[in-house]
């Protein structure tokens, strides 16, 4: 009997667990600051509901309708052809994804215990504040050994989340993790918003000046919009098999969407308002340095620093953990369909060979490696090739599979439930499946060579 989620509630905190993550943390607040602030967020929106929504709808109705693995849901619809590529394409992206996210997921752990024993906040000799978590930056992150020791712890929790099973490992562990989650963001949001100063960060974020929206903002927030939705990877046709036929996939796609954004915004109020009331907008708010060096100054002049700084890096750690496990699950399923292995034996085969990988992309940071390809650390060749290539490839093919391979018919009874929903609606999203979402893949992705 192929597993299923147990509830509604199950399903959403799975899937939304699976999409909020480092790149609604930590990616989110870096892509506002460097493509104009609210303008950005405007676009960013239009993308989710016109673009992501569709794209998410054709993984959710492809998963649900073939009812297994990324590979199998292809030679289930369409038996005899090739199409089942699109699946192998999308096990090996979030393959490739799960070792450098690993390493990221390792480094929040790290930061979590350093915040806890104090650690992080005593000075480095000979370096001002600023100076000093970038000496701690380095430290923590690109020494040889000491991150490799929080990988492997989350990869450890990451392998007993996912002995569970679909019940009772990913479904129990998100039910519990995302309410937490939400209840600390919440917590942070008005923490932050009551420091003084605050709405100088608030008028940055939430006042578009239209002046600023370029071909390169529209692209970017296309490319956000698909990596923080966890698309084209097959993660979500993975999760859609294990939805029970009479789930609800416009309101499951709905709702993840929303709170996925919710939870970009609350980051979005939490580091402005932070940043601009300690006057460190002008520092440089790229990704790995907002998070881990501009923040940390931030708790650094706050009162209760340690209780913040832990508790948010804690927040960190399990954002990370809801999207990894999800990551991980669509080779799982692969190998457990398509080579009829257990449980316990396709959760050792996806997990083991990551020690390496993410051992190899841990290292390659390190100073002085000469693990690098293309001129690039390994780490960041390994980003760029999932992310600016083989997401983009992956989510345009599976588009195209969706609105125009499978018959018309099938994605239709999938969109509306079996005919419960009206139709107008589910004839728009198959109007954005086909002509929409594939041409505007091209964009970002021809973009990402220029
Ligand atoms: N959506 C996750 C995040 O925003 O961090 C990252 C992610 C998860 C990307 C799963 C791709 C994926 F397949």
């Amino acid at each position: 009997m192929k597993a299923k989620f147990s509830s509604k509630i199950g399903i959403i905190a799975a899937t939304v667990g699976s999409a909020v993550g480092l790149g609604n943390i930590w990616r989110f607040p870096a892509e506002v600051q460097e493509n104009g602030g609210a303008a950005f967020l405007l676009i960013y929106i239009l993308c989710v509901f016109l673009l992501g929504v569709p794209v998410m709808l054709s993984e959710f109705s492809l998963g649900r309708a073939g009812g297994a693995d990324a590979v199998g849901t292809f030679r289930k619809l369409t038996p005899g052809k090739p199409w089942w590529l699109i699946g192998l394409l999308g096990i090996l992206a979030s393959y490739i994804i799960l070792c450098f996210y690993m390493v990221v997921a390792g480094w929040t752990l790290e930061y979590m215990i350093q915040s806890i024993t104090g650690n992080l906040y005593q000075p480095v000799d000979g370096t001002d504040t600023a100076g000093s978590f970038t000496a701690r930056m380095s430290q923590y992150i690109q020494s040889e050994n000491t991150p490799l020791i929080y990988i492997y712890i989350m990869i450890a929790l990451n392998l007993a989340i996912l002995l569970g099973g679909v019940k009772k490992g990913i479904e129990r562990i998100s039910n519990i993790l995302m309410p937490m989650l939400f209840l600390l963001l919440v917590i942070f949001c008005c923490v932050s918003l009551s420091l003084p100063g605050a709405s100088g960060g608030v008028t940055f974020f939430f006042e578009p000046d239209f002046s600023k929206i370029t071909p390169t903002v529209i692209i970017n927030a296309l490319g956000q919009a698909f990596f923080s939705l966890s698309l084209g990877m097959g993660v979500l046709i993975t999760y859609a098999s294990y939805f029970p036929k009479d789930s609800r996939l416009g309101r499951t796609a709905f709702t993840v969407s929303v709170l996925d954004l919710l939870v970009a915004l609350m980051m979005g109020l939490i580091i402005f308002p932070a940043v601009v009331s300690f006057g460190l907008e002008n520092e440089s708010l790229r990704g790995l340095t907002l998070v881990f060096v501009t923040l940390p100054e931030v708790f650094n002049q706050m009162e209760f620093t340690t209780l913040w700084s832990s508790l948010f890096f804690l927040t960190l750690a399990v954002a990370a953990i809801t999207s990894t496990i999800s990551i991980a699950e669509v080779s799982v399923a692969f190998f457990q369909d398509r080579f009829r292995m257990s449980r316990a034996k396709a959760c050792l085969c996806v997990l083991l060979p990551t020690v390496l990988f993410s051992t190899l992309c841990s290292r390659s940071l390190a100073a002085g490696s000469s693990l690098t390809v293309a001129e690039m650390t390994l780490f960041d060749f390994m980003d760029m090739l999932a992310t600016n290539v083989m997401l983009p490839i992956g989510s345009l093919l599976m588009c195209i599979y969706a609105g125009w391979v499978i018959p018309r018919r099938l994605m239709l009874s999938q969109l509306t439930d079996n005919g419960t929903i009206r139709s107008h609606i589910c004839t728009f999203i198959l109007f954005c499946i086909r002509y929409i979402a594939p041409p505007a893949i091209i964009a970002i992705f021809v973009s990402s060579f220029l």
